[in-house]
C-alpha cells in the first residue's frame, strides 16, 4: 500500500458561512488542515474586529471535541474602512490580513472597494503593519470578456497598485491564467498567490461537458486547458511564492442548481486528497508538502504545524451530497472517486 507522510497541511483561503452550516462545513476542513484564512464576505460582511472575534467563536464552536484547528480571521475592506481599524486587527492577534474584492466581482461583494483610491489610508496601514492584503483579481467592467478578467486587472489594477505600495504584501488569490503565473514569477516576495485544487484539475470544457454543469462553476471561472497547465507547473515547481488556497466556497444545491446559479465549488470534504490527486498526476508528489504546509505559514510568518497526516493510496467514493444546515450541498466530484484517501487517527 502506497501512503504519503505530510507536515500537517493548511488553507489559506476558505469560505465557511455562518449559523448552523458551520456544523457541517468546519469538519470537513478541521480533519485535514492546522489552520485556514476564513473568508469574510457574509451578509453582511466582517469589517471590523469585533465582528471577527464573535466570527470565530462560533466557528470555533463548531469543531468536533478533541480537534486541533485554527481558525484565521480577516476582515473586509470597503470604501469606508477607517486606518485606526488595522492597528486595532493587528493587536488582537485573531486577525491575520484583509480581504479586497472589488465591488460585483462575487459573492456577496457587493459592500466591497468602488475605487481602490478611497482606500489608501488603509492600505498605507497595511503596508506599516505587514499585514497582507488578499486580493481577488478580476476586474468588474461589463465590457471585459469574462475570461480576461484576471489579465486586464493584473495590468490595470494590480501593477499600479504595487508602485504605490512597493512594500505592501498582497497575495494574489486563486490564481487562473498564465498570465497571473508570469506576473507572480516576476515579483519580489511580498507578492505570492494560492491555487485552488479545481484550477489544478479542470479546465472551462468541465463547466459544459454533457450539458451545463453548475457545480463546476467558479469565480474566477475555469480557463483553458494551457492555463490549467501554467498553473500546475507554478504549484508543483517548488516555488514558495505559490501556495494552497482551496477556495471551497459551500452554497445549498438549490442556489447552486438554478437559473442564476451561484458561484463557488465545495471542495474542503477532499482538499488535500484532491491536491495530491493532482500532484501525483504530474509526478510531483515530492512537491506537495512545501506548496501544502511550508510556503503558506512561511509567507505568513507562522510557524508550520507540529504535527502530520498521513493519505493513502486507496480508492473511496465521494458521496453526492452532505448537509448544509437545513439544505444539502453537492461536493466537488460527487459521486467519483478519489485515489487517495485521508488516514483517520
Ligand atoms: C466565493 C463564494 O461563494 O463566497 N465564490 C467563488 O466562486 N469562489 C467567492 C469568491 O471567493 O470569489
Ligand atoms: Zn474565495
Amino acid at each position: 500500500m502506497k501512503s504519503i507522510t505530510l507536515i500537517r497541511p493548511d488553507d489559506w483561503h476558505l469560505h465557511v458561512r455562518d449559523g448552523d452550516a458551520l456544523k457541517d462545513i468546519i469538519p470537513h476542513t478541521a480533519a485535514r488542515f492546522g489552520r485556514a484564512i476564513i473568508m469574510p464576505n457574509l451578509k453582511p460582511p466582517i469589517t471590523t474586529t469585533e465582528q471577527a472575534q464573535a466570527y470565530q467563536q462560533r466557528i470555533q464552536a463548531a469543531i468536533p471535541n478533541g480537534v486541533n484547528f485554527t481558525p484565521l480571521m480577516t476582515l473586509y475592506l470597503t470604501d469606508n474602512m477607517r486606518a485606526n481599524e488595522i492597528i486595532t486587527a493587528k493587536e488582537s492577534g485573531i486577525i491575520h490580513a484583509v480581504k479586497y474584492y472589488p465591488a460585483g466581482a462575487t459573492t456577496n461583494s457587493d459592500a466591497a472597494v468602488t475605487d481602490l483610491k478611497k482606500t489608501w489610508a488603509v492600505l498605507e496601514s497595511l503596508q506599516q503593519q505587514g499585514m497582507p492584503l488578499l486580493v481577488h483579481g478580476e476586474v468588474t467592467t461589463p465590457e471585459i470578456d469574462i475570461f480576461d478578467r484576471e489579465a486586464v486587472f493584473i495590468d490595470s489594477v494590480l501593477q499600479p497598485l504595487l508602485k504605490d505600495f512597493p512594500e505592501l504584501k498582497v497575495v494574489l488569490e486563486h490564481i487562473t491564467t498564465a498570465q497571473a503565473v508570469d506576473f507572480i514569477q516576476s515579483t519580489p516576495n511580498n507578492i505570492a498567490a494560492t491555487i485552488t485544487p479545481q484550477h489544478l484539475l479542470f479546465n472551462r470544457n468541465d463547466i459544459f461537458k454533457g450539458g451545463i454543469r453548475p457545480h463546476y462553476y467558479c469565480l474566477p471561472v475555469l480557463k483553458r486547458e494551457q492555463h490549467r497547465e501554467a498553473l500546475v507547473k507554478a504549484a508543483t515547481s517548488g516555488n514558495p511564492k505559490f501556495f494552497l488556497g482551496t477556495d471551497s466556497a459551500p452554497h445549498s444545491q438549490t442556489a447552486k442548481e438554478s437559473a442564476c446559479g451561484c458561484a463557488g465549488i465545495y471542495s474542503a470534504h477532499a482538499a488535500i486528497e484532491l491536491y495530491a490527486g493532482a500532484f501525483e498526476d504530474n509526478n510531483a508528489l515530492d512537491k506537495l508538502e512545501g506548496f501544502a504546509s511550508l510556503y503558506g505559514p512561511k509567507y505568513y510568518q507562522l510557524p508550520i504545524n507540529v504535527d502530520k497526516i498521513t493519505l493513502i493510496k486507496e480508492p473511496w467514493q465521494i458521496p453526492q451530497h452532505y448537509p448544509f444546515g437545513s439544505e444539502t450541498l453537492t461536493p466537488l466530484k460527487a459521486g467519483e472517486m478519489v485515489q487517495w484517501k485521508l488516514k483517520r487517527v
